[in-house]
């Protein structure tokens, strides 16, 4: 069992992996700055960790005081804290890099300074932009961003060079990294520092790329919210959830609790690993789902039937979906939860308060 930092443990994806992580018998310690466009009130955060008799730093992993105390007698640092979301315009880009490109930085020189080894690092799916695509003869195409004219003719798949619509498949480790926004180009920018941090100091590293996220505790209707929760906030309100495009939109639904475990196999993959090592997964559920079938499998449980709008936002991907076969040949991790259930029980599950 080894002594665990959780950067981040207060948010979504790091309290489930708090959670699971001290049933496993690790003993965890948790840094995050209770962000105040993501918690309430800090004060009963902090107490409801000590309640559980969780060791809590209330910092910023920029803040060298709180790092050093956070790290000190750690063996693995699982990096969970960053600022999430697409944004609401570019006014929010200096602060994505702050938080993401110049926090991961702090977070690696402190472990550099504290001869700790192991790291963890929380990516993304949108690293790879738009995702794997053939043309409808079969040849392999990175496509473009989508054009305005297109998508306001209500032809949303992206077109190939034949002027056919491209055919949507799994994107895996190998593909090039397309990030098409401020926050896309963060999480590659943390991954790379990962990398260059485990060559220059002989470290090891695991990159989890997460898929479309959904559980309890997810935030509730905030501009930086993912689609699960903004459909499950209109429920919440009685509302009909309003999909955009014509919701054929492919993605790969992974549960929080899923996300934790992939989290607990990679902590204990970088025992493992060779020094000066960098591996990135993918973590989804292996299933493709539409954001259509996903607003459909919310609504009904709550007798609504979700409004296609035909409405689009231009900085979206159309169809992302993975290929999770790398972390299950490596490390054994596979998806449990099924859409179904996981969705069904999402349908009421708790969301965090909007604090904005
Ligand atoms: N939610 C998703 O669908 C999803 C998908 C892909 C990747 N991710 C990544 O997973 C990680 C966790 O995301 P989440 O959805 O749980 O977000 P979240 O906002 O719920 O949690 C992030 C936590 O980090 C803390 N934090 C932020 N900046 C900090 C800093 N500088 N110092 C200390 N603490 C700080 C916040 O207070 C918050 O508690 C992030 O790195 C995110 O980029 C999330």
């Amino acid at each position: 069992m080894s002594r665990l930092l959780v950067t981040g443990g207060a948010g979504f994806i790091g309290s489930a992996i708090v959670r699971r992580a001290i049933a496993d018998g690790h003993e965890v310690r948790v840094l995050d700055s209770l962000r105040a466009d993501v918690h309430g009130d800090p004060q009963a955060v902090i107490a409801d960790h000590e309640a559980r008799g969780i060791a809590f730093v209330h910092g910023d992993v920029r803040e060298r005081v709180a790092l050093d105390a956070a790290l000190d007698g750690i063996d693995v640092v699982c990096h969970q804290a960053a600022k999430v979301g697409l944004g609401v315009d570019f006014q929010d880009a200096p602060d994505y890099v702050s938080s993401n490109d110049a926090g991961t930085a702090y977070v690696l020189a402190g472990m550099d300074r504290l001869g700790i080894g192991r790291l963890v690092v929380a990516s993304s799916m949108v690293v790879y932009g738009e995702g794997a695509y053939t043309t409808s003869t079969g040849e392999p195409v990175r496509p473009p961003a989508r054009r305005r004219e297109d998508l306001d003719a209500g032809r949303f798949d992206p077109i190939g060079p034949d002027g056919q619509p491209l055919v949507p498949g799994l994107i895996d480790e190998s593909a090039a990294l397309d990030p098409r926004n401020v926050y896309a180009q963060t999480k590659v920018a943390q991954e790379q520092l990962a990398s260059s941090w485990a060559r220059a100091t002989g470290g090891r590293a695991v990159a989890l790329r997460y898929h479309n996220v959904y559980g309890p505790g997810m935030p509730a209707n905030t501009p930086y919210a993912g689609v699960a929760s903004l459909f499950r906030s209109a429920i919440a309100r009685g509302e009909a959830p309003r999909v955009f495009e014509d919701g054929a939109q492919r993605r790969d639904f992974v549960h929080v609790d899923d996300v934790a475990g992939a989290n607990l196999a990679s902590i204990a993959a970088t025992d493992a690993l060779p020094d000066d090592s960098f591996r990135a997964y993918n973590v989804g559920s292996g299933t493709v789902h539409t954001i259509g079938d996903m607003a459909a499998a919310i609504a009904g449980t709550a007798g609504l039937e979700p409004v296609v709008t035909g409405e689009y936002r231009l900085g979206d991907v159309r169809h992302v979906t993975a290929s999770s076969a790398r972390i299950a040949d490596e490390l054994g991790w596979r998806a449990e939860v099924d859409f179904e259930r996981g969705m069904r029980e999402f349908a009421d599950a708790p969301l965090r308060a909007a604090v904005r």
